[in-house]
């Protein structure tokens, strides 16, 4: 990474101002589900920790909007990350001001003051700079570490920059070079499996993914759209009907493209979006009206096998069928143990499918699973990275 890390500048002693990616799934009692984007936080905390640092931990969590929500309050987070570490977290109820500032002043060398959700504050995702000037005043070095985080240009992983030196934690830091591995001299042959309900929000990535993998492996609910653009009479099934002049505008291109197209050629269809309801597979010219596709069919799997087995470099992000309605999970399924047994690099991101894997057990198998949903489809796209944009260059030091 050309970017300068955590390891980079002197840290001893410093406060040290970490924005994290703490968005978390929380139980209807408030507890944390998974914590998985805490555990993922942990090096660089520790490593702070150890420099005896006093460290204030910024997260958003949910999308409150500028507003105090009651039941997006950061507590449940401060009390799993102290799990975890085995020491106090202290938790502050507000994000920025007097209070705040002296909390900060307070913490002895080593320890830890979790803000309040910093999207409390209207100035947040507005990029406000007074808001930004006010989170740089708890700190002396800016550490981005949200990589999750990293496609939204907001104060706390954005605007803070402006003030204070800016370096990327040990998490940004992986992300980041596995991210830069499927793009710059990737081991071929690359094969990239993109699933999910939408194509709306992944057609940059497709595009993208046209020009630089070998195969293209589309299922899920947003294989519908291709389907349908191609002239299959789909029954029930979910499309999306304002996407198809762009997915035909996509099927025309992929003729000159480098990646080869690969779309379901048969699909599981049922009448009802619920677990164990009746079903049956067809292929993708025999979609009954009524009838809805709900995960990719058996000879789609082996199609998509077929590419896996073949592929140096595999790149996921999107379940290939209705994942959460048991038995349409399937597809999924046998698609995940093919890449988890694979003879190649694979890397995973986004929410669902990486609950997918976690709930298989095959996580381990997986060479790198990113903790970003919107900013690893941002980076497959080509976008800039606002929270990655702003840190400083290797060049720059002692300029
Ligand atoms: C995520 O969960 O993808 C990140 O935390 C970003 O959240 P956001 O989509 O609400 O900005």
């Amino acid at each position: 990474m050309s970017k300068l890390s955590i390891k980079d500048i002197p840290m001893e002693g410093k406060r040290v101002f970490v924005r994290v990616d703490f968005n978390v799934p929380l139980s209807d009692e408030g507890k944390v589900i998974d914590d998985t984007r805490i555990r993922s936080a942990l090096p660089t905390i520790k490593y702070l920790m150890e420099r005896g640092c006093r460290i204030i931990l910024a997260s958003h969590l949910g999308r409150p909007k500028g507003r105090v929500v009651e039941k997006l309050r950061m507590d449940p987070v401060a009390e799993q990350l102290s799990r975890l570490l085995g020491c106090e977290v202290r938790k502050s109820d507000t994000v920025v001001g007097e209070e705040v500032e002296e909390a900060v002043a307070a913490l002895p060398p080593g320890g830890i003051l979790l803000l309040e959700n910093v999207r409390f504050e209207s100035g947040e995702e507005k990029n406000d700079d007074k808001f930004a000037a006010a989170l740089a005043r708890l700190g002396d070095i800016f550490v981005n570490d949200a990589f999750g985080t990293a496609h939204r240009a907001h104060a706390s992983n954005n605007g803070i920059a402006r003030y204070l030196p800016a370096v990327a934690g040990f998490l940004m830091e992986k992300e980041i070079n596995y991210l830069n591995k499927s793009k710059e001299n990737p081991p071929s042959p690359q094969v990239a499996i993109l699933g999910g309900k939408k194509v709306a929000d992944k057609i940059g990535v497709i595009y993208n993914f046209m020009r630089q993998v070998d195969s293209l492996l589309l299922g899920g609910a947003m294989a519908n759209t291709f389907l349908k653009a191609k002239g299959y009479f789909l029954g029930d099934s979910f499309c999306e009907n304002d996407k198809l002049k762009e997915v035909e505008k996509i099927l025309e291109g992929a003729e000159n493209s480098k990646a080869e197209i690969i779309l379901p050629v048969d699909v599981v269809i049922a009448k009802e979006l619920r677990a164990e309801s009746p079903h049956k597979v067809v292929g993708v010219k025999e979609i009954p009206a009524g009838w809805s596709a709900v995960d990719i069919g058996p000879e789609t799997v082996n199609l998509f096998k077929k590419k896996i087995a073949g592929a140096k470099m595999i790149l996921w992000n999107g379940p290939l069928g209705a994942y959460e309605y048991v038995p349409f999970n399937r597809g999924t399924k046998l698609v995940a143990e093919a890449v988890a047994g694979a003879n190649a690099e694979s890397i995973v991101g986004g929410g669902d499918i990486v609950a997918a894997l976690e709930d298989l057990g095959l996580t381990d198998k997986i060479t790198h699973i990113s903790t970003g949903g919107g900013a690893v489809l941002d980076f497959w796209e080509g976008k800039e990275l606002p929270g990655l944009a702003v840190l400083q260059e290797y060049s720059r030091v002692g300029s």
